[in-house]
């Protein structure tokens, strides 16, 4: 079993520092969640790229909304888009915050067509990670 590392504050108490006992991520282990509503035809290409980034995981969901044309000029397959959503795919993506604005970076390059409704990024603080299988917390998490 591994021993649980401890340290001594300047009172002399001690605390304990194991990782997996944290409340949140410790300094640099700090985490970003990056959400990016994005065109669906564009989602293969932004994976790969992001995948070559070194992403380790990401969480698809096709979704539907609106930006600032409230989606009434919005043209999607070919034909403008009647209602007042249109489809996109969101993508939530945790990742060290060291790695965060490259992120932001591939994924903005990659999903731009420059039309209206390539999409927007958002990124987030995460508080906590944990692996299921093993317990693993924060960036080991990933
Ligand atoms: N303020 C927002 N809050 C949450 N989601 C948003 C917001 N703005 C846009 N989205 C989401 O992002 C998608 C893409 O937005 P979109 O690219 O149309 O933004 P935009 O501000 O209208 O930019 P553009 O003028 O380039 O179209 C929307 O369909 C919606 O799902
Ligand atoms: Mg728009």
């Amino acid at each position: 079993m591994t021993p649980v590392p401890r340290s001594h504050d300047s009172r002399g108490a001690i605390f304990c520092t194991c990782k997996q006992r944290a409340q949140g991520p410790g300094k640099g282990d700090e985490m970003k969640l990056i959400i990016a509503a994005i065109k669906p035809f564009k989602l293969e290409e932004v994976r790969e790229a992001l995948t070559a980034l070194g992403v380790s995981g990401l969480m698809v969901t096709e979704i539907k909304g609106f930006g600032a044309q409230a989606g009434h000029t919005e043209i999607y397959r070919g034909a403008e888009y009647e209602v007042n959503f249109v489809p996109k795919v969101k993508l939530e993506i945790v990742v060290p915050s060291d790695l965060a604005d490259q992120v932001v970076e591939t994924i903005t390059q990659t999903a731009r067509t420059g039309k209206i409704g390539d999409g927007k990024i958002f990124v987030l603080d995460v508080g906590q990670a944990v692996r299921v299988r093993t317990g693993e917390t924060n960036q080991d998490a990933l």
